[in-house]
């Protein structure tokens, strides 16, 4: 236990999670735990960067859990926790503060992306976002900081704050790295297939949630944007509707894309775009059934993110200590 490389990631609560958030983080992150010592957040403190309605954000964050285990995450062999659950994601979080730089943010897409969006709130905390970010990473050690590709700018700067701390105290934190699926890493929103796939674009019927009833599913991939082609070809950027069907295909079956340009090599568009509906449904069923389940079960859900908390807090408490005695505050 004490050998093994540390996993550590989190996703906001700030809505439900998406077809892109599975085969992203999700999917890969349950395949680590007999490998690694995986700590998996709900980051609550995150989400409220952006306004949240209280009764849905502590509903979302008790579905989202039960989504972590119906996805494979055992509590027993993973750390699962609720950020706001352990205060040292705070109190580091705000040394960090002092430790990023107002340039280094002001670069950070997200945040780009997200105050245009949201122009009329674009708090502090929206600001600061990656220095929290930072601090959630490095309480805990972590080697490899399992993402999708849109987070990677964010790991970036952890290493840079991580480097800047050690340069001027010494060996305190272990530089992460990102670990980013080859096939997966970005998914596309299905109506409009050059913005990512985002819970806050709900609306335009082009994004897929985890826990979509199939019909759903179903509904959203046959009116999924395609071309003015025919051949089911993976090509970036000049077929981006069909080069992310074809992106989320693969990953739902193992396919490479040179077996799945074959397969529908004879056939059209509704054709493949009914074969992904029903890889995506078959994928995310027992997920759905199993998340259904637990959610009915208030005390498993409860107890599950109780002993996480505890066991998060340990090895954060540990990496916080040493962090105030480096930079000079007194013991209490
Ligand atoms: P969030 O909540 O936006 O997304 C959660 C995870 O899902 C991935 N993801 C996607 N991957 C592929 N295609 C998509 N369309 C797609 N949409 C989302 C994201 O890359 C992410 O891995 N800042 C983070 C949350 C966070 C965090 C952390 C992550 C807070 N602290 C510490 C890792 C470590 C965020 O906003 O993710």
């Amino acid at each position: 236990m004490e050998n093994k490389k540390v996993i550590l990631s989190g996703i906001q609560p700030s809505g439900a999670m998406t077809l892109g958030t599975y085969l992203g983080a999700l999917k890969n992150w349950a395949t680590m735990a007999d490998e690694f010592d995986c700590y998996y957040m709900i980051v609550d403190m995150h989400a409220i960067t952006a306004r949240q309605i209280p009764a849905e954000l502590r509903k979302t964050q008790l579905t989202q859990l039960a989504t972590y285990i119906a996805c494979g995450l055992d509590p027993e062999k993973n750390t699962l926790f609720i950020q706001s659950h352990v205060p040292a994601h705070a109190q580091l979080g705000w040394v960090l503060n002092c430790y990023t730089m107002f340039g280094e943010l002001s670069r950070m897409t997200q945040f780009k992306e997200k105050s245009a969006r949201n122009a009329e709130n674009i708090n502090a905390g929206l600001f600061t976002y990656p220095a929290l970010q930072a601090a959630d990473i490095l309480l805990y050690q972590a080697d490899y900081v399992p993402v999708g590709d849109d987070q990677k700018q964010h790991i970036e700067l952890t290493r840079d704050i991580a480097v800047r701390f050690n340069g001027i105290y010494g060996d305190v934190f272990k530089l992460p790295e990102p670990y980013i699926p080859k096939i997966g890493a970005r998914i596309m929103d299905l109506q409009a297939p050059e913005n990512k796939m985002s819970k806050s674009a709900i609306d335009d019927g082009g994004c897929v949630l985890i826990l979509d009833k199939p019909e759903d599913i179903m509904r959203a991939f046959k009116r999924a944007v395609t071309d003015s082609e025919t051949s089911v070809r993976y090509d970036l950027k000049n077929k981006p509707g069909i080069s992310n069907l074809i992106q989320i295909y693969s990953a739902c079956t193992g396919n490479t894309f040179q077996e799945i340009e074959s397969e529908f090599s004879t056939k059209g568009y509704g054709d493949f775009k009914k074969s992904v509906g029903e890889a995506v449904v078959e994928t995310l069923r027992p997920i759905r059934e199993e998340a259904h389940r637990l959610i009915a079960d208030k005390a498993h859900l409860e107890s599950a993110y109780k002993q996480g908390a505890e066991k998060a807090s340990r090895t954060a408490n540990k990496t916080l200590r040493k962090v105030y005695k480096k930079i000079g505050f007194i013991e209490p």
